[in-house]
Parts: C-alpha cells; sequence; structure tokens
C-alpha cells in the first residue's frame, strides 16, 4: 500500500491519502483580521481547496475535529460550518477550547474524508498514480537523481511504439544547462517580436528555470508507408505519459509544456536534435509545492456505448 504526501514541507503534508482515506492537516485562515465566522469560512474554503487537490470532496468527509480559541464562538463558528457543511453528508464532529499556535488563530479545523472514488476503488497503485495525477504548478528541488532520471526515461521507452521504431528522442536539463533552454526560448521571442523589451527576454529566459529538471521530448520521424507520422508521435506523446506517470509513482510533480517554443529550429538546435526531430514537450519535473486540483474523470459526454 502506498502513501501520498501532499503540499509537504520541511514540518509537515497538507494532505496524506493511504488506504482510500484522506487526512488533513489542521486548517487555519490565512487573513487572521477576520473574526471567527470569517476565519472559519477561510478555513473551510482551504479544506474544500486540498479535498479537490487528491480528488475527493467535503461530502466524503469522515469526522472532523474544530479547535477554538474561546468555546464561546462556538454559535459563530457554527454560522459559518452550517452554511457550509453538505446537508446530505454531515460528518462526525468534535469541538473543542484549546489554545491554539498564535493567538491570532481564532480556530482550527482538521477533517478525515474517504478519498475520491478512483482512488479508494481500485488497490492497484498503478490506477491510484494515473487517477491522482495533475500537473505541478510550482517546482522546486529536490528533483529526481540520476538513476531516477534512468527510470523514467526507461518507462517512457516502455510506451507501445508501432515497428519498435524507438522514435523518441530526449535532452536532459539539469542545473545550469536549463540557461541552454533559456536562452532559445529568449532568442525564439525575439525573432517573434523583434522589439521586445530586456525584462520580458529576461523573464522568457527565466521560465526554464521554473524547476530542477526539465525533460524535453521530440519525436525523430521516420518516412514509413506502414507507419504514418501521427502514429510515430502517439507512441512519443504516450512515452511522455508514462514519464509522468513513474515521476508521480516516485513522488515528484510534473509539467507538461510546450509553448512556440517547442516549434522553432533554434530550440532544436541548442538541445542537439535534429532538424527533423519535432520536440512534443518540454517535461518540467521536481517536488511539486502546489498542485492543479485533480480533473473529475468525465467520460459520459464523450464516449458511446455501441
Ligand atoms: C501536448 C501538450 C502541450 C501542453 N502545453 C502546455 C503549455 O505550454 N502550458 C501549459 O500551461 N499547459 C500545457 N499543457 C497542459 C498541461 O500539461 C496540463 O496537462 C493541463 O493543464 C491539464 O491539467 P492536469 O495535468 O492537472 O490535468 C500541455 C499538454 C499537452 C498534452
Amino acid at each position: 500500500m502506498s502513501i501520498r504526501r501532499f503540499e509537504s514541507s520541511a514540518r509537515m503534508s497538507q494532505a496524506v491519502v493511504a488506504n482510500g482515506v484522506v487526512y488533513l492537516a489542521g486548517q487555519v485562515a490565512d487573513d487572521t483580521t477576520a473574526d471567527v465566522e470569517g476565519q472559519t469560512r477561510q478555513v473551510l474554503a482551504e479544506i474544500d481547496r486540498l479535498l479537490a487537490l487528491v480528488g475527493t470532496d467535503k461530502r466524503r468527509i469522515l469526522s472532523a475535529n474544530i479547535y477554538l480559541a474561546d468555546i464561546g464562538d462556538f454559535a459563530a463558528m457554527n454560522r459559518a460550518w452550517e452554511a457550509w457543511v453538505a446537508s446530505d453528508a454531515k460528518p462526525a464532529r468534535a469541538t473543542i477550547e484549546a489554545k491554539l499556535a498564535a493567538p491570532k488563530y481564532r480556530v482550527e479545523v482538521q477533517v478525515t474524508a474517504l478519498a475520491g472514488e478512483a482512488s479508494s476503488a481500485t488497490p492497484a497503485d498503478v490506477l491510484e498514480t494515473i487517477m491522482l495525477r495533475s500537473s505541478a504548478t510550482k517546482l522546486v528541488e529536490p528533483a529526481p537523481d540520476r538513476a531516477q532520471l534512468e527510470t523514467l526515461l526507461r518507462a517512457a521507452v516502455r510506451a507501445p511504439d508501432h515497428g519498435r521504431l524507438a522514435p523518441w528522442r530526449f535532452a536532459v536539463l539539469q542545473g545550469e544547462a536549463r540557461a541552454r533552454l533559456g536562452e532559445a526560448m529568449a532568442e525564439v521571442l525575439r525573432q517573434r517580436t523583434p522589439d521586445v523589451a530586456a525584462e520580458v527576454l529576461d523573464g522568457e529566459r527565466r521560465k526554464a528555470l521554473r524547476a530542477p529538471v526539465v525533460i524535453a521530448v521530440a519525436v525523430s520521424p521516420q518516412p514509413l508507408p506502414k507507419i504514418p507520422e501521427v502514429e510515430q508521435i502517439a507512441a512519443v506523446a504516450a512515452g511522455i505519459e508514462n514519464l509522468i506517470l513513474a515521476a508521480h509513482a516516485l513522488g515528484f510533480g510534473s509539467m507538461w509544456k510546450t509553448g512556440p517554443a517547442a516549434y522553432n529550429p533554434i530550440v532544436n538546435r541548442a538541445l542537439g536534435f535534429e532538424p527533423t526531430d519535432r520536440i512534443l514537450g518540454f517535461v518540467y519535473l521536481g517536488t511539486a509545492v502546489t498542485r492543479a486540483p485533480v480533473r473529475a474523470a468525465e467520460i459520459d459526454a464523450v464516449t458511446r456505448w455501441l
């Protein structure tokens, strides 16, 4: 059984998922100038965000512990709580008065919830990894080390590959090497917008530094009548998803990005790809500080059962 930790800091994780159960850290308000009702509303909104992050929601909360700095605030806290709690899915709850971490905090709430259908219904870790993946919106060190990066690349080349052509090409950019991509991205921008301001160019250069590791992935298509280019592109796209899922399975975050730089020969040259290679993505990798909420796996509108 795997244990998944989300938004981990030096001290703690904001959410931990194990065995189909989601444990959230105690939440306090950001804006502590608010009264207890306002603080409670903020706390409950943060709980909604964290539950969405791990693919569940407030209707699956099992229990809640509420800590009030002053039990005299019980009624005010309850106004915010009752406006928020799902009317058909109220959790077991306890409220006690307690000294909180700082006097500015009036209320702290900790909840335990059932994970979303996908993660609780499927015992296999691979399905859980697929269903709980979402893009990282901020990536920092630690990044996968050399051995882990090799594992990710091996996972990529295990994707289905019509004709076993091995159409994928990778450029792994770590540390200073990322500047090469940044410089090329700035050059592409300058080419597209010749009078672009220096600060904007600097911003473009810094984009390549947004994660500790960037893997540029390209397809090197061969002109074969039996295996059209679209199939070779599909194989490499499947390889990118394999790489991303392997990163998540190892506890790292990722973001697949493209943009005009992906389709410009300047970048091919800078990263050592052939002129005929086509970059399909820059995979940003590292430890996820923040992630996009897990999207609902909606199939009805896009599926016909024949
Ligand atoms: C081929 C491809 C190119 C993408 N390029 C970008 C990009 O340049 N910038 C971006 O913000 N998202 C880009 N995305 C989308 C994100 O990687 C992400 O998958 C999407 O926002 C959905 O969020 P999720 O991954 O959390 O489900 C791209 C996705 C694909 C498949």
